[in-house]
């Protein structure tokens, strides 16, 4: 008998059935094996609701638009559809009419005599049933027909099944990968915090890598200060309007503040408070709105505006990712600040601590000098025998010489002279000049830019680097007992590098020193934004200084006063 076929068929179906990950393609597949292999005029599959107590929906084949027009509602499930519900087993007839539970057809459906339905079952639970009707070239349904729709409903449970955990599997491979991308946005920022980059910079930063998290067209950082929201940074089309300050009382923006809860808006003309043409985005359509959030403050909002690619309002993953990014970004923030402070700190401590130092030289030349002088005079006074007096005088004019040349030392250490007459090689050169003698070899080799050929460096800058080379060769003359010592000052757009070699006795770095011209130097190159390392040994000593070339004096403060 024909038996052999519809196994190789219904193997067929199998096989495309597992790789079908669209449950609307496997169920319409199913229907059409079930109906062929059958010889059945209908097929139809009636998927159960939550309740399992009646059918959802219907899916039929072999039954035309105008038919189905016809009949009108769907079958919800009673009658014979019913039994199948009740009670999930296969169930066939010659004739539906015969059966107690069956009521008739409704006008305009056909009359269907022979019947096969078999539930379907995922996981062990009532999911559908497949219903056939009428058939062909049979009075009714054979073993053979229900062991095969037996069969293919078992192959649609399972193929149902696998694409509902595809479904959920690619759900999830999804969030994971908006997860690792707000992760790699938010190590960016921290990694540019970690480099202690100024607030501005990070600001920039996160304001660029919130908008292609979210692909949004624009992003807006706006940071409170005070009563006010103020803009700070932004990216994309928004056109830079940096300061703006909208009141956080009379803006959404504010309101998100206030709530720390996030906004999405899909008309921002009717539904932003604050016209968006003031935000430098005149043209924007959507927005969403996030609080930036640290340890329970709210700094500031991040605001997107429009979706770039794909258009359309803002979806739930996109809010979720803003948050989360927000709330790194405040982190950033927050961080970024108190680097800064610490800077400040530190300058205002630097400062304080030269201040100490000059009156400390004043006191002790100077004043010493001063001293002295009043000593000498009055007691030429006292004694009043003016054959002394020409001895005294000139004693006076020595004395007052050395307190000459004492104060310019005091007034060369604010700022070389010699780097405003000469310029920083120059005076470097000249400094180098000054040092060498009998006992010490100083080689150099300095690459900096001298106008016109380069931009010159920061006035800050050149002391910095004027002071180190400086203090490095004094404390080479006063300590190393080294022969040769060898000075290299190299300037890139980026950054200059300051290396002081000698070979001389070397000294223990990591013990304290009474000194002031190691925690100067220190000092200085912090200040500067750079870093210092001091590498000594019993070959001598090797100090290099890295500093941004980019360096301002006054940034840190300028940006702080901004935006605290
Ligand atoms: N190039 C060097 N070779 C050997 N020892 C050094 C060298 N540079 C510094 N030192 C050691 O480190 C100590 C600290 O140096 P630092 O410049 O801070 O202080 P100082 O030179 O003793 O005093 P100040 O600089 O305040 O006049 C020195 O006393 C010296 O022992
Ligand atoms: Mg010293």
């Amino acid at each position: 008998m024909g038996d052999d076929l519809p196994f190789r068929q219904l193997l067929d179906v199998g096989r495309v059935l597992v790789s079908d990950l669209d449950v609307r393609a496997i169920l319409d597949r199913v229907l059409n094996a079930a109906r062929e292999i059958t010889g059945a005029k209908y097929a139809a599959l009636g998927v159960l609701d939550e309740t399992r107590t009646e059918l959802a929906e219907f899916l039929t084949v072999g039954i035309g638009p105008a038919t189905r027009r016809a009949i009108g509602d769907t079958p919800r499930g009673r009658g014979v559809l019913g039994v199948l519900i009740s009670d999930p087993r296969p169930l066939r007839l010659a004739d539906v009419s015969t059966h107690p539970r069956s009521y008739g057809f409704p006008d305009g459906h056909p009359v269907v005599k022979s019947f096969l339905g078999v539930p379907v079952m995922i996981r062990g639970e009532a999911w559908g049933n497949l219903y056939l009707g009428d058939k062909q070239r049979a009075r009714e349904f054979s073993d053979a027909d229900e062991a095969a729709v037996v069969i293919l409903a078992e192959w649609a449970g399972i193929a149902i099944e696998n694409a509902r955990l595809y479904e959920r599997s690619e759900e999830r491979r999804q969030q994971l990968e908006r997860a690792v991308q707000g992760l790699e946005a938010t190590r960016d920022v921290a990694v540019a915090i970690g480099g202690a980059t100024g607030t501005e910079r990070v600001l920039e930063l996160i304001a660029k890598r919130g908008r292609a998290l979210i692909d949004a067209r624009a992003v807006l950082i706006m940071l409170r200060q005070g009563s006010d929201l103020v803009v700070v940074a932004s990216a994309g089309y928004a056109t830079d309007v940096s300061g703006h300050r909208l009141p956080l009382a009379e803006s959404t923006s504010g309101q998100v503040l206030s709530r720390g809860r996030p906004e999405r808006i899909a008309h921002v003309g009717a539904r932003l408070r604050i016209a968006p043409a003031e935000l430098g985005v005149p043209d924007a359509d959507t927005a969403l709105l996030v609080p930036m959030l640290h340890r329970g403050t709210g700094l500031g909002v991040l605001a997107a505006f429009d979706r770039g690619e794909d258009g359309g309002v803002f979806t739930d993953a996109d809010e979720q990712l803003m948050l989360t990014f927000a709330a790194s970004a405040a982190n950033a923030v927050a961080m970024a600040r108190s680097v800064e402070a610490d800077r400040l700190r530190s300058s205002l401590a630097a400062a304080d601590a030269e201040r100490r130092r000059w009156a400390r030289e004043l006191h002790d030349d100077t004043l010493q000098v001063l001293g002295g002088l009043r000593v000498l005079l009055s007691g030429a006074l006292r004694r009043n025998d003016p054959t002394r007096f020409e001895a005294v005088m000139r004693e006076a004019v020595t004395t007052i010489e050395q307190g000459i040349s004492g104060l310019r030392t005091i007034i060369a250490d604010l700022r070389p002279a010699a780097l405003d007459e000469l310029g920083l090689q120059p005076a470097i050169e000249a400094l180098l000049d000054r040092r060498r003698d009998a006992d010490l070899t100083i080689t150099a080799h300095l690459e900096l830019p001298e106008p016109p050929s380069g931009p010159p460096l920061h006035a800050e800058l050149e002391t910095t680097i004027y002071r180190l080379v400086q203090e490095s060769l004094t404390n080479i003359a006063k300590h190393a007992e080294a022969r040769t010592a060898d000075v290299s000052v190299v300037a890139s757009d980026q950054r200059v590098t300051v290396d002081i070699r000698d070979d001389g006795k070397g000294f223990d770095t990591g013990a304290a020193t009474e000194g002031f011209g190691l925690a100067g130097m220190h000092e200085r190159v912090y200040l500067a934004g750079g870093a210092l390392e001091i590498e000594s040994g019993p070959n001598g000593t090797h100090l290099r200084a890295v500093l941004p070339a980019g360096y301002r004096s006054g940034t840190a403060r300028d940006e702080t006063r901004g935006l605290v």
